[in-house]
């Protein structure tokens, strides 16, 4: 069978761990092509995955006729304009989360996937490609925690990575929407599609004072009331001790269901004069690592059935929009209802 070529822009900390999967893990797909404005770096990932195709200008990469579809992972606020350029050149596309970093351009990409029915689309929210998140939602789904009351989660990155967050930091959004938007994600998937009524978000630094100069805190918090009442507690942060730290506790009126309440990276325990310890993730990429290979895996099957993904570009929008409202209510320091 004919392997689905896909071309992928964006070659830094995701991009490259999404070009070799596809290159290397995905068996239906080739990585045909790849784009990056920094030549150096696209020659050096072209030649160790063997890319015979290398752009620096991404819409001469989408009019490529040899390519299927297009992977995303440039800078969140070019994601829109890459989706259109990419759907407009007959295209499939993955685009990293989040959809974009503006409401407004979030809309606007919502409208330029409706006018393409016949490509895929699919937003990586890898977390619901996730083994033990899959198994949650099944749970979920067949009542066996009742009806949800709580969603708490805890989204920490590791302090060991702290100079390439800062300088990504500037550029992402902000601690909602880079962050707490998978966890704000994952509340809408449990919750079946609730929208929040109303939020209140807090949060400080704590420890990096340069995250005030962009309005946000280095360790931020929100609370949310759903519509239909359902809570959550979001907790995100930048710089914690013991590695990457991802933690989903989902309390229901019949039972609880927790993913990574202690989050270590395997059995292993290591006995020592400090004790007996077990290490944590040393990162997003290897906690993630299975996951980011099986939504590409579904991505290419959604190409080659020719079916739209579970997730969608409304589950997009609505994570942002939830991101942004959480910020507005950090910046004011006030409750405020969803709905402006
Ligand atoms: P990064 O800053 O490390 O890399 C961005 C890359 O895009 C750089 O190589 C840069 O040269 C290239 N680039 C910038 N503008 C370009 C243009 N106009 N044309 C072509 N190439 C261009 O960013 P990172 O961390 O890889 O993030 C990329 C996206 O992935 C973001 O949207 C981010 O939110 C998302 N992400 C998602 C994660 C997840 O767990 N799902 C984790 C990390 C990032």
């Amino acid at each position: 069978m004919k392997k689905i070529c896909i071309g992928s822009i964006g070659l830094g900390r995701l991009g490259y761990e999404h070009a070799k999967n596809i290159a290397t893990r995905i068996p239906g797909a080739e990585l045909t092509a790849l784009c990056d404005v920094d030549s150096v770096r696209l020659a050096q990932v072209a030649q160790e995955l063997g890319v015979k195709n290398t752009y620096e200008d991404y819409e001469e990469m989408c009019k490529n006729p040899e390519l299927d579809g297009i992977c995303i992972v440039s800078p969140s606020s070019f994601h829109t304009e890459h989706i259109r350029i990419a759907l407009e050149n007959g295209k499939h596309v993955f685009c990293e989360k989040p959809l974009d970093t503006t409401v407004e351009k979030c809309k606007q990409g919502e409208a330029i996937v409706s006018a393409h029915p016949d490509k895929v689309f699919m937003l990586g929210f890898m977390r619901r490609y996730d083994h033990s998140y899959i198994k949650a939602k099944e749970k979920i789904d067949n009542g066996d925690i009742g009806r949800i009351i709580l969603i708490r989660a805890y989204t920490q990155d590791p302090v060991a990575t702290i100079e390439s967050t800062l300088k990504f930091a500037p550029n992402s959004g902000g601690q909602f929407l880079d962050m707490c938007v998978h966890d704000i994600d994952l509340c809408n998937w449990f919750t079946g599609g609730q929208k929040p009524k109303n939020l209140w978000a807090i949060g400080g630094c704590f420890a990096y004072p340069q995250y005030r100069e962009w309005n946000d805190g280095d360790n931020v918090g929100c609370m949310i009331q759903y519509e239909d009442e359902t809570m959550a507690f979001l907790f995100a942060g930048r710089a914690a001790a013991q590695g990457c730290n991802v933690e989903t506790e989902i309390i229901g009126t019949k039972g609880t269901l927790r993913i990574g309440s202690v989050g270590t990276d395997s059995m292993l325990e290591v006995l020592s004069e400090n004790g007996v310890c077990r290490e944590c993730y040393t990162d997003f990429m290897y906690r993630w690592h299975e996951a980011y290979i099986s939504e590409l895996e579904e991505f290419v099957n959604c190409i080659i059935e020719n079916r739209q993904p579970d997730v969608t570009v409304y589950d997009g929008t609505l994570a942002s929009q939830t991101a942004y409202r959480a910020k507005e209510s950090f910046e004011t320091g006030k409750m405020l209802p969803f709905e402006k």
